[in-house]
């Protein structure tokens, strides 16, 4: 798939979405469709994909420990082990994952390839993508968590002093609200991770409307909602209004909310709908990695195959017992005289 096609099939579908939203709720009036049953329809698919997903994932069989992860395993008691790389107990299998799903340790530890005159191959450190990762992620989850405060009533404690500490540098742009270290974050992070896509040709190659698409709505969800905050005032009030309905399950519509607001929950929900199809399932797929979640302890345990069944086999002598006489016919060589 040329990367024309993919970078603009994903960038045409986004701005299709952010015109259904507008038009559905400036000239067609649906907001009760864009405020109620499309997220309501949306998070349904998200529950039900993931799950779908996580057992599909969790039936399969998984028969033996895959120690592929470097790092010494456990050996002879004067031979060092490396503990958290290739662990060798349920235990440092936890922290592996623990450093793995909070500082993604994989990604830190990924090298690039280089291929230099004469030929040579190098290999690099390249670390600019495990920090645009953790900045990515990191912010995403700050503002999710800053969120929360549209689905609680009172606020909780925990979400201002987040609040707080997103706004830290007291900055303000053309008198609007204070901004948020995390919106700036994840704006630059997403632009980083689409610019390497562009500017890496091998990347660029390989990269598909599944690479793109999944950037462009975030970023067109990151940027209505900065819209929202720092440029075109929001009724907050009425929007706490609607989002508490969705919550406690007694959804209600209140006039006068801007549009801003329905072209971001529709692409929120267009995220959640396409989440449980897409690369994004590696948010629940990290904990079911064999290569990382099982301990290495092949030489202390004997692993049978629990989906071992009774395999019909003939033997190399069978096959002799039945074929010799025809063997020998052809010149073929026996072990057995008859
Ligand atoms: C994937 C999920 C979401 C992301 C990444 C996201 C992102 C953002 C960002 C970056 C902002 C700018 C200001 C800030 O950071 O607080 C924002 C504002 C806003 N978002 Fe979201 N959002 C998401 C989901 C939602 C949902 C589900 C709702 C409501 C149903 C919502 C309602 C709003 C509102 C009302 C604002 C303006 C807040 C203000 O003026 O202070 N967002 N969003």
């Amino acid at each position: 798939m040329s990367f024309g096609f993919s970078f603009w099939i994903s960038i045409i579908v986004v701005v299709a979405l952010v015109l259904t939203a507008l038009v559905g709720v400036e000239a067609a009036k649906l907001d009760f469709l864009f405020g109620v049953i499309i997220p309501y329809a949306a998070f349904a698919i998200f529950i039900i994909g993931m799950i779908y997903r996580v057992v599909k994932w969790g039936r399969s069989p998984v028969p033996f420990r895959i120690p592929t992860t470097a790092g010494q395993q456990k050996s002879l008691p004067w031979i060092k082990e490396s503990k958290i790389e290739n662990p060798s107990t349920a235990f440092g299998a936890f922290v592996r994952m623990v450093f793995e799903v909070l500082l993604f340790r994989s990604l830190f530890r990924n090298t690039r390839t280089e291929l230099h005159s004469g030929p040579r191959l190098a290999y690099a450190s390249s670390k600019w993508l495990w920090i645009a990762a953790l900045a990515f992620h990191y912010s995403f989850l700050v503002i999710l968590l800053r969120h929360l405060r549209l689905f609680t009533e009172p606020v909780l404690l925990p979400i201002t002093w987040l609040e707080s500490l997103d706004s830290f540098f007291q900055v303000t742009l053309w008198g609007a609200p204070l901004l948020y270290i995390s919106n700036v974050v994840l704006l630059l992070a997403i632009i980083y991770l689409f610019l390497r896509r562009v500017f890496i040709p091998t990347l660029r190659y390989i990269s598909l409307p599944g690479d793109y698409f999944p950037l462009f709505l975030i970023l067109g969800i990151g940027i209505t909602g900065v819209l929202m905050r720092y440029f075109f005032k929001v009724d907050v009030v009425g929007i706490k209004e609607l989002t508490m309905g969705l919550v406690t399950f007694a959804p209600k519509v209140p006039e006068g909310i801007s549009v801003f607001f329905y072209i971001h929950l529709f692409l929120v929900s267009a995220l959640l709908a396409y989440f449980p199809f897409s690369k994004l399932t590696h948010m629940a797929g990290v904990f079911l990695s064999p290569t990382r979640n099982l301990a290495n302890n092949n030489r202390m345990k004997m692993h049978i195959n629990p989906w071992n069944y009774p395999v019909k086999v003939h033997t190399y002598e069978e096959y002799e017992e039945e074929f010799r006489h025809f063997m020998k016919d052809s010149g073929i060589p026996v072990e057995k005289e008859e």
